[in-house]
């Protein structure tokens, strides 16, 4: 039986990224006989330019249709003056998570041993590091009413947004993060602003509630500044990590850093049954878009979680992780992660040496 995959290429680098993993994809798709059907749509700013929104119909519609979604990243500064904020690339990837309920997002932030040179951490504090971030992607600041920009009797304007979470969305998520933990080193941290913040008061107290349905993993709290500090300190201590879905945010891009580049750092966003969109977590960068230079790794890391998670086919993605550590063995470098004595190469190179070193494995 086929299985639908919707490729959103997006704004920015993604079109470029996104090539070269649907490259890859097809070569898994026939040699283990995936059965996938894959079909292009458009979101964010490119959905904007012909559509005149930027997560049109249409689109949701693929997006149901559809048994995964891979999108490279939306938004940049062509659409960033839009008047009304409802427009923006970005709302469109905010809808597309929100529609579909994929309220959890998994960001492995994983240390291939070839890179350790290539973190602007110290070799000793990065080498070996293995963290899974859970954000939550479907609630809190993100999503909370009300939320707007208000004029005061003074005529002074004031920015305001809301941050809620509800009993159910904590516990989905901490659920997600103890069984992840559970199959892993079997340690939870649970990262809040419970000092300060009601809405984390509550989430630590729900994640101690769903702790004792996982008595086997070892759960710890942790305020997100110092765990901000902690990242950057002593990394390795963590081993899943639960958090909100806007420290989740923050704190993933800093992790991202230890693995040697945001270029590196795939993720996955699922709804309960395991449906799910995935994604580098990097944007679209725009200060490099159009040059070919961008490092397409983590959307092809992304193609691999995508066939592990949602599409049943492990072995292709063991397949794709297997050819990405034999590129950077070989010492080929996009430029975000070069180092001195490396091979610099371009996107589409990368995309090749990726797809040549899937014959060998
Ligand atoms: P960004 O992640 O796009 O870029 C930050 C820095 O990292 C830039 O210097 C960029 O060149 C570099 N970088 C990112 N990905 C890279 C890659 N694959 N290879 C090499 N270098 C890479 O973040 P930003 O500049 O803050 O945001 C740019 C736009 O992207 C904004 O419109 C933002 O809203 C959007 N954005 C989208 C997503 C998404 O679609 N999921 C995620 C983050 C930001
Ligand atoms: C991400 C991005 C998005 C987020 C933006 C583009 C809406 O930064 O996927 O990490 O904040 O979630
Ligand atoms: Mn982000």
């Amino acid at each position: 039986m086929s299985k639908k995959v919707l490729v959103l290429p997006g704004d920015g680098i993604g079109p470029e990224i996104v090539a070269e993993a649907v490259k890859v994809l097809d070569v898994v798709n026939a040699r283990f006989g995936l059965g996938l059907a894959m079909e292009e749509g458009l979101l964010g700013g490119a959905a904007y330019d012909v559509h005149g929104k930027p997560l049109p119909e249409v689109t949701m519609e693929q997006a149901r249709a559809a048994d995964a979604i891979l999108l490279g990243a939306v938004g940049g500064p062509k659409w960033d003056t839009l008047p009304d904020r409802e427009l923006r690339p970005e709302k469109g990837l905010l809808g597309l998570r929100g529609g579909l309920e994929l309220f959890a997002n998994l960001r492995p932030a994983i240390l291939y041993p070839q890179l350790a040179a290539a973190s602007t951490l110290k070799p000793e504090v990065v080498s070996g590091l293995d963290i899974l971030i859970v954000r939550e992607l479907t609630g809190g600041i993100y999503f909370g009413q009300p939320r707007g920009i208000r004029t005061l009797e003074n005529g002074e304007r004031q920015g305001y947004n809301t941050d809620v979470y509800s009993e159910s969305e904590i516990r989905r998520i901490a659920k997600v993060a103890f069984e992840a933990a559970q199959k892993r080193g079997k340690k939870l941290c649970s990262v809040d602003k419970a000092n300060v913040l009601e809405v984390t008061v509550l989430w630590r107290e729900i994640v101690n509630e769903v702790a004792k349905d996982y008595p086997d993993v070892e759960v710890s709290h942790m305020y997100v500044d110092n765990a901000a500090m902690q990242l950057v300190r002593a990394p390795k201590q963590f081993d899943v990590m639960v958090t909100g879905n806007l420290f989740g945010d923050i704190l993933s891009d800093a992790a991202a850093m230890l693995t040697g580049s945001i270029g590196m750092l795939p993720s996955a966003s699922l709804d309960k049954n395991n449906k799910g969109m995935y994604e580098p977590c990097h944007g679209s960068a725009p200060d490099i878009a159009g040059k070919g230079i961008a490092n397409p790794l983590a959307t092809i890391l992304s193609a691999a979680m995508m066939l592990r998670y949602s599409l049943n086919a492990a072995a292709a993605a063991d397949a794709i992780e297997a050819a990405v550590s034999n590129v950077l063995d070989q010492g080929l470098r996009t430029g975000d992660i070069w180092s001195e004595g490396m091979t610099r190469v371009n996107t589409q190179e990368m995309g090749a040496a990726v797809l040549a070193a899937l014959q060998e494995v």
